[in-house]
Order: C-alpha cells, then structure tokens, then sequence
C-alpha cells in the first residue's frame, strides 16, 4: 500500500536574486505505508522543499500529490486542516526550536490545543504518556527548552510531532547536529515510536550512516531530480553521485574508502542543464550520451532504480 504517490512534481521559487529555481524537478515517487524513506543529497538539492510540499506547507508548482489515495495537491487550508493532523514535522532539537516561554507542557499541548477538545487533565494524561514513550516523564511539564539538553528538547521535538498520532512524519535533519552516542539514541527512539504507533517517515538527511542505519529504501537527489532509489546505499550504489556522496562520508574501513573513492568534478554552475543527465558538468564519466539526452530513472531490479546512461548501457 503506497501512503502518497508523487506524480511529476515541480517546485519553482521565484526570487529576484536568482530569477527561476527548480528546488524540486519532476519528481515521481511512492512513499509506500509503513517505510522509513530515506532522502540524501547535498545541501541545497530539494530535500526540505519536498519534504514541505509533502506535507503542502509549500504549495508545488506543478504535480500531483496523493495522499491516501487522496488528491491533496489541491487542497485548501480549511481541507487541510482535516488531515494535518495526521502528518508532522521533526525539526532539529536546537536551542531555538521552540517558544523560549513555553514550558515543556504547552510545547506538547499545542497541536492538541488545535485539534482535540479534551479537558485539561486529559489532555496532561496523554502528554505524560507521550513524554513516557519518548524516554521522558512527567517531571519535565514545567521545565523550559533552555533547562534541557540537546537529547531532551529532541525528545520533547518529537513527543510535539507525535502526539496527534500522525500516520506520516517527516524528519528533516533530526540527527544532523548531534554527537555520535545521543544520535544513536534518537536513531532507536524513532526507529521503536514508528512500530509501536504504526508510523511512515520520509527521513531526510545528508548523514549517510544514520539513513542507511534506519531506512529501508533511500532516494538519492541532484540538485531536485531523483538520480537513485536504492534499498541498501553502501552494498548497492551505482549511480556516479551517489558512490560519490559515499566516497565523501567517512567510511571507518580505510580499505573501503580507497575502494570507493570516486570524485566529483567541482561545479562551474549549480543549475539544471538545459538537456541530457542533470549530473552531466560534475560526472568523471559524462559521454556525449549524458549531454544529449536525459536519463530515465529506469529499475535495475525490483526496488533499484537508477537515472544514469553508463549504469544502463544501449
Ligand atoms: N523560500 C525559498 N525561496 C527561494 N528559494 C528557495 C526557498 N527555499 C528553498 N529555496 C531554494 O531551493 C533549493 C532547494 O532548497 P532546499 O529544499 O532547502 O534544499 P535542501 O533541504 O536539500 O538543502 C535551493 O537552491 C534553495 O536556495
Ligand atoms: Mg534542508
């Protein structure tokens, strides 16, 4: 069962500085129910636009979004407003992810404030439990985001997102900024809330080993094109960037690394050429082929596909 199915979507900003950005170029995809999506790519490439068109906190310039076999693309806010509750945002757990005059409590109350009419000792109820599942307790409700450590303001981050009992949750770099054993931490957090509550993530970071640690299958993005959907990145990577991206992380086995070190050519333009492969000015194998003609995103096997002339030879 696919949760949404993404049907040619484009998102252009327009801006006086830069006249037209595709941040999001005709993309396909399937969020299929019940799968962590991972979503890699540089800084820059998409990622957070399409996140936000999922959830139409922006509106796509051109696409069709289904949701639950629903079409949400054009829904207006007061339709929206029926299922928002049933998508969330994790954000980072920064210091100024949240209202520094909001105590714990009305952080997590807000979302409920907006969709349930439940009475005030209700409402607590379900916050301390939700606090409770995220390896918190109630002994937090009063405490304020400076008075909690980077761990414990992700943990309140995602209790906020999760209290509606979404279906769908996109979590935009929420490990990125933390160390090491506390991203473990929230890595299994997330990992245990989407089995015990049924839940679907698109999970977007440029952290290779979080994303391969967690999700199922990843989509690979160059500068908002899908180049790669692969269910295993390290074992399976064959597009030129996406071995290029893996080449770049640190791979802790030197041997490995050398193995997998392939370069990218440094950017003259960041913009999507006119014609042929949208990676064709950084590739180290660009043929006349990947000047001429874009490449389809074509299925290797069943769960892996690829956009790239060379790993597809005519
Ligand atoms: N509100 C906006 N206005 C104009 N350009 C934007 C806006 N949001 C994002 N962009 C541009 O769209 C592209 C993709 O951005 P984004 O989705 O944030 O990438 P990522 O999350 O992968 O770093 C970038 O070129 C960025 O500058
Ligand atoms: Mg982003």
């Amino acid at each position: 069962m696919n949760l949404f199915e993404i049907k040619g979507l484009y998102k252009c900003y327009n801006t006086k500085a830069k006249p037209k950005v595709y941040a999001v170029h005709d993309l396909h995809l399937t969020v299929k129910k019940g799968e962590i999506l991972g979503l890699v790519g540089e800084s820059g490439c998409g990622k957070s636009t399409l996140g936000k068109m999922l959830l139409k906190l922006e509106q796509p310039t051109r696409g069709r979004i289904i949701f639950n076999q629903q079409d949400i693309t054009d829904y207006s806010f007061s339709q929206m407003r029926k299922i928002r509750n049933r998508m969330q945002m994790i954000f980072q757990g920064n210091a100024n992810a949240f209202n520094p005059y909001f105590t714990v409590e009305q952080i997590i109350s807000e979302p409920l404030n907006n969709y349930s009419y439940e009475t005030p000792a209700a409402k607590r109820e379900k916050i301390v439990a939700m606090l409770e599942q995220v390896g918190l307790n109630q002994t937090y409700l009063n405490r304020y985001g400076h008075e909690m450590s980077g761990g414990q303001r992700q943990r309140v981050g995602i209790a906020r997102a999760l209290i509606l009992q979404p279906e769908f949750a996109v979590c935009d770099e929420a490990v990125s900024s933390i160390d090491y054993a506390l991203k473990n931490q929230i890595l299994t957090l997330l990992t245990g809330l989407k089995q015990q509550l049924g839940l679907t993530y698109l999970f977007i970071s440029h952290d290779i080993a979080a994303v391969n640690r967690i999700c199922d299958r990843v989509v690979v993005m160059y500068l908002g094109n899908i180049v790669e959907i692969i269910p295993n990145i390290n074992d399976q990577a064959q597009h030129p960037y996406t071995k290029a991206l893996l080449a770049a992380t640190l791979v802790p086995d030197p041997r490995k690394r050398e193995k997998s070190r392939v370069l990218f050519k440094e950017a003259e333009e960041l913009k999507i050429p006119e014609k042929g492969c949208v990676f064709q000015n950084r590739c180290l194998y660009a043929q006349a082929v990947c000047k001429a003609e874009q490449p389809a995103l074509v299925s290797k096997d069943s769960e892996h596909y690829i956009a790239c002339h060379l790993c597809h030879p005519h």
